[in-house]
């Protein structure tokens, strides 16, 4: 059993918001080592009694959790800290050397641009990658197509590929694993999942949270490389996959790379046509005022993305996929929309006096609230009804919910994590998720694609309506659910 975290970037947002407090809980659950113990990694000039304060404070107001001081201290006492310049390899080993004879799991949870220098630390070399010890990656894994070859080519050569764990902590929400369940475990939806019966799929992740604190590394990767092309595109491939022969890690990533080999690469003019890329301005949130976002060095980057994918294969031919995600929104959610045809002659008068057909929308709500939502047509009574009391399509109709369940997979410790993305070397030159990402970015540059401003709190800039599920209003609010 590994017995030791190494864990690089503990100051940083994801270790602080996630890893920490996912490791306190594990201790609650009686699920860390006797001794294990956690190396905590950082450029800033901290000692272990300063973090560990930091630590206390950040779990004094945990969202989900509300541990006893007794067991903080038992979790603090295992957590010690020590300053690190991820660029120089003798301060990697001079922080790391005392314990490479431990069983270490090393997390990177820092910028990709620090992947190499850290991995490449003689005292790595000489233990901490050995065998059984493992490497767990951070996304986003390189700035572009390019740079995460280089990082998975020399990685790889320092350590077995199966010891080397690619995290994408989407993957470990329940409520997205649980997409392939309802997928795969439901005839029902099986027989409707293709271009003939689906018309649009709508991917919306937004968050309220900013940019707060992470503005040299966000200005590098923008909306577009901190989300779509992590969290985003793996759902886009859990909806979108072929089914797995079996449920083995890697049957399900070969699927998933599929989706990814047929993802449309965009033409400059396309990029820009099929994109909204917005920042926010300061708004309010929660009866908050915040402040807008200002990165430095006059960066030009995206705190918002709303983007239209094509996957050209037979399932999904013509069926677009629009991709949305934005910081500082009007509320925090993660929405997936499957909006199906309408039926081929509608028969009834609808309230609104329209005599067209409206579609049956399938709403798959994974955060903050989990639960799906099947909008149906039916003719159970309900008032104001038109012609034979007829009721409006796409009444609501909840078909289970559950709240937001704690991040269980954020267990960085013992096990395989089975629900990694794949390494980008496995892609074929020019298709794949690194290479689609690409061609947009490189179409935005050339296609000039300005940035377009929303207030924070709003549901981002006017030109992106389009990219929204219809139950959502760009500028303003949700209209209604499931209608
Ligand atoms: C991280 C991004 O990967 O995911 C953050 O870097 C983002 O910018 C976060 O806030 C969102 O995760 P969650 O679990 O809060 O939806």
């Amino acid at each position: 059993m590994h017995d030791t975290l190494l864990l690089f970037g503990a100051t940083g947002d994801l270790a602080q918001r996630y890893l920490f407090p996912s490791l306190l809980r594990l201790q609650g659950d009686g699920l860390l080592p006797e001794d294990f113990r956690v190396r905590a990694l950082a450029l800033s000039p901290h000692d272990t009694e300063k973090f560990r304060g930091i630590l206390r404070e950040r779990f004094a107001s945990l969202p989900h959790y509300s541990p006893t001081a007794e067991q903080v201290e038992q979790f603090l006492a295992r957590v010690d800290y020590r300053s690190v310049d991820m660029r120089t390899p003798a301060s990697v080993a001079e922080a790391v050397g005392d314990l490479v004879d431990r069983r270490c799991v090393s997390y990177l949870s820092i910028p990709p641009g620090l992947y190499i220098s850290t991995c490449k630390a003689p005292a790595w070399l000489g233990g901490a990658l050995k065998a059984p010890n493992r490497l767990m990656l951070e996304k986003p894994i390189g700035a572009d197509l390019d740079s995460a070859r280089e990082i998975n080519a020399t990685i790889g050569g320092l350590i077995d590929e199966d010891r080397i764990f690619r995290i994408d902590h989407y993957l470990g929400k329940a409520a997205v694993q649980n997409l392939l369940a309802l997928r795969f475990g439901n005839t029902l939806l099986e027989a409707v999942w293709n271009r003939t019966y689906i018309d649009s799929v709508n991917i919306l992740v937004s968050e309220t949270e900013g940019v707060d604190g992470r503005n040299s590394y966000y200005a590098r990767s923008g909306a577009l490389r901190d989300m779509v092309q992590s969290h985003i595109l793996q759902l886009l491939c859990l909806v979108a996959m072929e089914p797995p022969a079996s449920l083995a890690a890697d049957r399900i990533r070969d699927e998933k790379v599929k989706v990814l080999r047929a993802l449309r690469p965009f033409s400059a003019s396309e990029a820009k046509r099929h994109s909204v890329r917005g920042r926010y301005i300061a708004g309010t949130i929660d009866g908050d005022a915040v402040q807008a976002y200002t990165p430095p060095d006059d960066s030009d980057v995206e705190t918002f993305v709303g983007v239209t994918a094509h996957i050209d294969n037979w399932r999904w031919a013509g069926v677009p996929f629009h991709l949305v995600t934005g910081k500082r929104m009007a509320e925090r959610s993660t929405v997936v929309t499957v909006t199906l045809k309408p039926v081929s002659h509608w028969l009834f008068e609808r309230p609104d006096g329209a005599h067209h057909a409206a579609p049956n929308r399938l709403t798959f709500r994974l955060q903050p609230q989990e639960d799906i939502e099947l909008g149906l047509m039916s003719s159970l009574g309900r008032p104001g009804m038109g012609h034979a009391g007829t009721a409006a399509a796409g009444t609501g109709t909840v078909l289970g919910n559950r709240p937001e369940p704690p991040h269980r997979l954020r267990t960085p410790v013992p096990g395989r994590a089975a629900r990694q993305p794949r390494p980008v070397r496995a892609q074929r030159r020019g298709r794949g998720r690194s290479a689609w990402i690409d061609s947009v970015v490189d179409g935005w540059k050339r296609g000039d694609a300005p940035l377009q401003y929303y207030p924070a709190g709003t549901w981002g800039p006017r030109e992106a309506a389009a990219y929204l599920p219809a139950q959502f209003d760009a500028v303003g609010h949700p209209v209604g659910r499931g209608g």
